[in-house]
């Protein structure tokens, strides 16, 4: 296994510096290393999209991405200060969206994201969040209604 080494990147518009192997889970980088909670931790395995940041722009689940893989790259997360991030976490704040908590901040991750791709026709969103979440609790007609109050506001 390859020993510790700093790693450079930009973390919520903020440049940090990271010693860890070249292998951790980024997602343990931003929990432990960088005591971003808000990134959640679920199944680990790539299955339930709890773990999902924003890697240059693009939702991706950082659970099984390797640190060495992110050098020198831009990761937002929910904690950070994109504006179109921010309308997305009023959204859903407004329609009460999340239940437990465990994927909310996954799914808001990806909603932002499509929205920051252009992405305005509802059914789309919805199938690739299908694809990538999974929601335990039920939640899913108020974090429709925070979509559709999103989709109505960027028309
Ligand atoms: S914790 Fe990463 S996909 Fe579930
Ligand atoms: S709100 Fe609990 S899993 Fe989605």
């Amino acid at each position: 296994m390859d020993d510790p080494r700093p790693y450079d990147l930009t973390v919520d518009g903020r440049a940090v510096r990271v010693t860890a192997r070249p292998d951790t889970p980024v997602l343990s980088v931003l929990r432990d290393d960088l005591g971003l909670l808000g990134t959640r931790t679920g199944c680990l395995q790539g299955r339930c999209g709890s773990c999902t940041v924003h890697l240059d722009g693009k939702a991706v689940q950082t659970c099984s991405l390797p640190l060495w893989s992110v050098e020198g790259r831009r990761i937002d997360t929910v904690e950070g200060p994109s504006p179109t991030l921010a309308r997305v976490r009023e959204a859903f704040l407004e329609e009460q969206a999340a239940q437990c908590g465990y994927c909310v901040n996954g799914i808001m991750m990806t909603v932002s994201a499509l929205l920051d791709e252009g992405v305005r026709d509802r059914s789309e969103m919805l199938e690739t969040l299908d694809e990538r979440h999974l929601c335990r609790c039920g939640a899913h007609p108020r974090m429709l209604r925070a979509i559709d109050r999103l989709l109505e506001g960027a028309a």
